[in-house]
């Protein structure tokens, strides 16, 4: 499917909701200071970890300005569907239409400002209704009910809308009043390669929040480098850890081997991809534009087919009008907050939020074919337990470099050659800090 624009409020409905364009001098001095100790090629300054001002001003520059991934499609498969979460101070939910489109609302009562939905997930029927006093919102939004206040609710302002946005089955979100425009240009060129996996009729198997003891920045620069995999012996079943350029000179006789299987079956699968008609060049844009994304189809070592203990296809149902099951993975990378691998057999996504200066969230969402059966077309403990082993190893990772970092000993030491991505979410980070404070 392609990529649908809900970001355009329909006539007569609310109005997107606005937060403060200019960043206050103090501010913009605070965090020149901090990035300044930034230096080209090393990890990140402690102060990036530990100065709570800085992290208000990511929370607010960065996640309250850029377009985030959220959720997929299947979580909210039916009209009236909704899904709560936090992006920083904001409370907002996401919710389908009766129109099958997606809209996305700051979750606050009009009234005295409760939160009108309070679970993580559900179903809103015709109405929302908030709890406290009972005022009542219609699904664009609209107050049509004052409960027994006597107030008049055309009266009332509308709750404020959020832009989102599909890209074939990913819904992303972006608080700012003016969205970076160049998401479209990322979803027109992602689109061929998402779309064949179907990910829009697939249903969630399994969801599974981890919260980490780590900075946000801790969580997605571990997950831009395979450098540290040998901690994921789960995951090196079916990874081959080459990204980049690859110097052979540089390997051991062990990784030679290695890499000559990885070629041998690049060669292989490579003819697949061809014959199915799947993209799979990279395009490597982490930064140098607002919405930094990254993608690339890999091979998988073994029998090739899936992340999964025995290399092959967790679910016998494959995605889409699949019908090669060793296609390897696609990944890709969004900036802030996201990856994702797309499978033949499953797509697995990523979202992180933080919650506050030392803890994130990771949510790690697993989707199959809408039509598989589980127990019959897939096994739950087969499809998920490579990643959860794989969260929870890159969960201590991330808590204990935390701690590191957090020490007055701690100093930035170098970014290797195949950690290039940490080094490029670093030049993004600092790009958009002075691009929305303006320093
Ligand atoms: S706060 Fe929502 S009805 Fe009063
Ligand atoms: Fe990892």
């Amino acid at each position: 499917m392609s990529a649908r624009a809900h970001d355009a409020p329909a006539a007569g409905a609310p109005a997107v909701a606005h937060l403060p364009t200019a960043a206050p001098e103090a501010l913009r001095r605070h965090v020149a200071g901090l990035l300044a100790l930034c230096r080209p090629g090393r990890a990140l300054p402690g102060g990036c970890f530990t100065d709570e001002t800085l992290y208000q001003a990511e929370i607010e520059y960065l996640f309250g300005r850029h377009w985030l991934f959220v959720a997929t499609e299947p979580e909210v498969p039916e009209a009236g569907d909704y899904r709560t979460l936090a992006i920083g101070p904001w409370p907002i939910f996401i919710l389908r239409r009766d129109d099958g489109s997606i809209a996305a609302f700051h979750n606050t009562c009009r009234h005295r400002g409760s939160r009108i939905l309070q679970q993580d997930s559900g179903i809103a029927g015709a109405t929302l209704q908030c709890p406290y006093h009972r005022w009542t919102y219609d699904l664009d939004g609209r107050v049509v009910g004052c409960g027994a206040t006597g107030e008049l609710p055309h009266e009332q302002p509308p709750l404020k809308r959020i832009h989102v946005k599909t890209l074939a089955g990913l819904i992303f979100v972006c608080l700012a009043a003016e969205p970076p425009a160049d998401f479209d240009d990322m979803a027109a060129r992602m689109t061929p390669y998402l779309a064949p996996h179907g990910l829009s009729h697939a249903k969630v198997a399994r969801q599974v929040d981890i919260l980490e003891q780590g900075n946000w920045k801790l969580t997605i620069e571990n997950n831009r480098e395979c450098f540290h995999c040998a901690g994921h012996p789960e995951l090196l079943c079916s990874l081959f850890d080459f990204f980049g350029e690859v110097d052979v000179a540089d390997l051991s006789a062990a990784e030679r081997a290695n890499y000559a299987r990885y070629q041998a079956a690049r060669t292989e699968v490579q003819a697949i991809w061809q014959r199915a008609g799947l993209p799979w060049r990279p395009i490597e844009e982490l930064h140098g534009r607002a919405t930094g994304f990254r993608t690339e189809r890999l091979v998988l070592d073994g029998a090739g087919e899936s992340m999964t203990a025995d290399t092959r296809v967790a679910s016998r149902r494959l995605l889409g009008e699949l019908t090669a099951a060793r296609l390897g993975t696609l990944h890709y990378h969004t900036q802030p907050n996201a990856w994702f691998h797309f499978l033949s057999d499953h797509v697995l996504t990523f979202a992180t939020l933080p919650i506050d200066r030392t803890h994130t969230l990771v949510r790690s969402t697993w989707l199959v074919h809408a039509e598989a059966v589980e127990g019959r077309d897939y096994d739950l403990a087969n499809l998920t337990s490579v990643w959860n082993a794989t969260n929870s190893q890159d969960a201590h990772f991330v808590a204990e470099t935390q701690r590191g970092v957090s020490s007055p000993a701690y100093e930035p030491g170098p970014i290797a050659a195949n950690e290039y991505m940490v080094a490029m979410f670093h030049a993004w980070y600092e790009e958009r800090l002075r691009a929305e404070l303006g320093i």
